[in-house]
């Protein structure tokens, strides 16, 4: 069987691109159609880019769990749609059918609601890697209540941020979570994050590593007795209900917080009929899925791919989604090609950082490893490298497995720009075409559309698009106009990505990476403002400026340089102490991989960090700094070139 709406040729592509431009509103009617509404739109699409303000499917009611799960039920029952691969090889499998994540879902429902948890509350999920974390997000999305999840490698102080941003009332967090051969202590974590916490009622602790944590009375509950309770309310006669609540199409269904230039996350909006139309749609054409195949994507769920290609895409298409909880590199560097074999993997979506960290281990780890079942293999997050591009395709694929290179953003809810499995031409290094509805467009500094072709015929510019696609940020939580100025008010009348790009005579596009403050290390998204904070809260510090420089397995590096007052200690010690800061107030993903002690930084006369001449420095490009006249002192400038490290 297929899917109604995929797409199985290049022509069939090349039509279903023109007809979704020609004419949005048939288009995405048709693709629509084929799922289950408690009530059909009046219009498919009202937007504007002035407020911004964009509208899918207005008028239409829903329930996003009842496409992801309901509606498979009575033909996919006892099919698997989570296989959980457990952090410890030993650990048992679980396989969890489309019957059991129902009543497992139903179960949360009822639970959160026993709780006092109503539509519209925020609820804060901090967990690990487990099959109950997905029935906390489809759980949420039931009542209707609006989930942000948060990676468990963010600080007790980014989670406080987050909590208070969102006035998040309820959170769902695990006693710990194993990720390798740690064990992080999340709901201690949680305890930190909730001093002074005014606005949260109820934490409700899944048990996952039995490490001791301290139950406070009136507050936090236990997952296992709160869930067994609401077994006995949902379940009559052997059948299972709990009504899944009528949302509007333009009802939030989740915050995910994400960096940006400033200090501050932003908590970005996904709406409920968007969001699902455009995962799905996505998920089943760039992979090309067919029922049966099993998908594995390697991403947490604390990031958008998890939300959009482990829980929303997969599930919406009654698919067969694969979580593994632990690392790729423990217990050795054979986990995903022993995880592959053991469940006939025939999708595998990763990270270049996650490619090259294996290549530096050879092919050892790849040896007696049965990957034939593998079809379509992915990539998302960072460019990705011709030569780590080439090991997956020949170590991994056996060159014969298509790789979709996917961009897209937290901000865009699913993939934009990819190929399509063995449908559309892959080019190593490119993520290539632009999806049906999406409207890709390159522009200079001011806005204009480049238009004028480099020496190798390639247009180059800043990447914007130029019409909404169903699963378009909405808007920045509790703050429209941060919504607005972020990415909408750079450029006239476009959305703006952040990324540079380069367009071929093919329309084919190739992603080239930030042009703004925002670093991506190991595919993790960084602001570089927020980490010159959070060093800047160390006592010795007197000011900090952070670059990225390129790093051979994590794509970017962050480098910062620093003044300090005290610098009569040792000087190790101090870096130690600004390392365990930034630890404490963004959390261990943000450490700085190397802190270069400065008298002085490269400012204008007006007093502006002049980064260019920084990140030269970093990059090791001292030969080329440009012109350093305008500085106030350009003595700074020798003194931090003879201090590189
Ligand atoms: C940024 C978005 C999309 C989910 C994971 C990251 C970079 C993403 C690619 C790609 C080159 C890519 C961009 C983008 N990026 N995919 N295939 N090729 N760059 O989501 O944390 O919101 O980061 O990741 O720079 O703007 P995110």
């Amino acid at each position: 069987m297929l899917y109604p709406y995929q797409i199985r040729t290049v022509e069939e592509y090349q039509n279903a691109y023109r007809e979704s431009i020609e004419n949005p509103e048939a288009f995405w009617s048709s693709v629509a159609e084929h799922f289950t509404w408690k009530r059909r739109w009046d219009a498919v699409l009202n937007w504007n880019f002035k407020d911004p303000h964009v509208e899918w499917f207005k008028g239409a009611q829903l329930n996003i769990t009842e496409n992801c799960i309901d509606r498979h039920l009575a033909t996919r029952g006892e099919e698997p749609a989570i296989i959980w691969e457990p952090n410890h090889p030993e650990e048992r499998t679980r396989v969890v059918t489309y019957n059991r994540l129902h009543k497992r879902v139903c179960q949360v429902a009822q639970m959160l609601t026993n709780l006092g948890v109503q539509k519209g509350d925020r609820v804060c999920i901090y967990m690990g890697m487990v099959p109950e974390l997905a029935y906390a997000v489809l759980g949420c999305a039931r009542i209707g209540a609006v989930h942000s999840v948060i990676f468990g490698g963010f600080s007790a102080q980014s989670i406080a941020d987050r909590l208070e941003d969102a006035q998040a009332t309820y959170i769902i967090t695990c006693d710990g979570a194993f990720r390798g051969n740690k064990d992080i202590p999340l709901k201690s974590i949680i305890d930190d994050a909730l001093i002074g916490n005014k606005t949260v009622k109820k934490v409700i602790v899944y048990t996952r590593t039995r490490t001791p944590v301290s139950m406070i009375k009136n507050r936090d509950v236990w997952w296992e007795d709160e869930m067994e309770h609401a077994e006995s309310q949902i379940e009559r006669d052997g059948v299972v209900s709990f009504p899944a609540v009528k949302m509007d199409a333009e009802d939030p269904l989740f915050i995910l917080y994400t960096s940006g230039s400033t200090g501050k996350p932003k908590g970005v909006v996904h709406s409920c009929a968007g969001y699902m139309v455009w995962t799905n749609y996505t998920f089943i054409n760039v992979f090309q899925y067919t029922p049966g195949d099993v998908h594995f994507c390697t991403a947490d769920v604390g990031w958008i791919t998890g939300h959009s290609y482990i829980v929303y895409g997969p599930l919406s298409a009654g698919a067969t989604s694969l979580m593994f909880e632990g690392i790729p590199t423990w217990p050795d560097a054979g986990r995903f090609w022993d995880i592959v074999d053991k469940h006939q993997v025939n999708i595998l979506y990763t990270a270049p950082t996650a490619i090259r960290s294996l290549m530096g281990y050879g092919e050892a780890p790849l040896q007696g490893k049965n990957l034939t079942s593998l079809k379509v293999l992915g990539t998302v997050g960072e460019p990705i490298n011709e030569e780590a591009w080439h090991w997956y395709n020949e170590q991994v694929g056996k060159k014969r497995c298509p790789i979709v290179d996917t961009w897209w953003q937290t901000e865009t809810g699913g993939i934009l720009i990819s190929n399509l499995a063995g449908i559309t031409p892959a080019v190593p290094g490119w993520a290539t075409l632009p999806l049906p509805g999406v409207q890709p467009v390159l522009v200079d500094e001011q806005g204009a559309e480049i238009t004028q072709q480099d020496a190798d015929g390639m247009w180059k510019g800043n990447l914007c698009m130029r019409a909404p696609w169903p699963a378009i940020i909405r808007t920045t939580y509790g703050d429209h106009e941060r919504c607005r100025t972020n990415y909408f008010a750079t450029y006239e009348n476009v959305y703006f990505t952040g990324d540079g790009a380069l367009k071929n005579e093919e329309g084919q596009f190739r992603i080239t990476g930030r042009v703004d403050d925002v670093l991506n290390v190991s595919g993790h998204r960084i602001g570089t403002a927020e980490v010159e904070n959070a060093i800047n809260m160390h006592a010795g510090v007197v000011e900090s400026a952070v670059v990225g420089f390129p790093h051979d397995i994590k794509g970017q590096g962050i480098y910062a340089y620093v003044i300090c007052t005290n610098l009569h200690k040792d000087e190790n010690m101090t870096r130690q102490d600004i390392l365990q800061t930034v630890s404490r107030i963004i959390g261990p993903i943000a450490k700085p991989d190397k802190i270069q002690f400065v008298k002085g930084l490269p400012k204008t006369r007006s007093g502006k960090i002049m980064r260019r001449i920084l990140r030269k420095i970093a990059e090791g490009e001292m030969a080329n700094l440009g012109d350093t006249s305008t500085l106030l002192d350009p003595g700074v400038v020798s003194e931090i070139v003879d201090g590189k490290i």
